[in-house]
């Protein structure tokens, strides 16, 4: 037993259907995720700003960080970690990979 969490992964798009500097937004269960494909990595977080709910993913990408549009908040599209104030928490984070050109996000699996 190691303690990682397992994930299940499922095939959201092709890849080509995520071009770099583009994001996608999607809803799996009740979660609200987007992704986005910079510099031909794609990376998945919570479209959701843990400081009072924003619309995270409609924000501007500065690098690596988005921006709640609401504003202020910043996080980090690669761990979901909340990188400037008013926001403390971190939004949740997905592992992506592309496999025979198709993204696959993990959801966790809960036992
Ligand atoms: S809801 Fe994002 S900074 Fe307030």
């Amino acid at each position: 037993m190691t303690g990682k969490p397992s994930f299940q992964y499922f095939e959201i798009c092709a890849l080509e259907e995520l071009p770099p500097g583009e994001r996608l937004f999607i809803d799996v269960g009740e979660e609200e995720i987007v992704l986005f494909n910079i510099a031909g990595y794609v990376y998945a977080i919570g479209d959701v700003c843990t400081h009072d709910g924003g619309p995270l993913g409609e924000g501007e990408l500065e690098g690596f960080e988005i921006v709640c549009p609401r504003p202020g908040a910043r996080f980090d599209v690669r761990n979901g970690e909340a990188t400037r104030l008013p926001a403390i928490d971190p939004t949740p984070s997905y592992p992506v990979r592309v496999s025979g050109g198709m993204v696959e996000l993990g959801i966790p699996v809960t036992e």
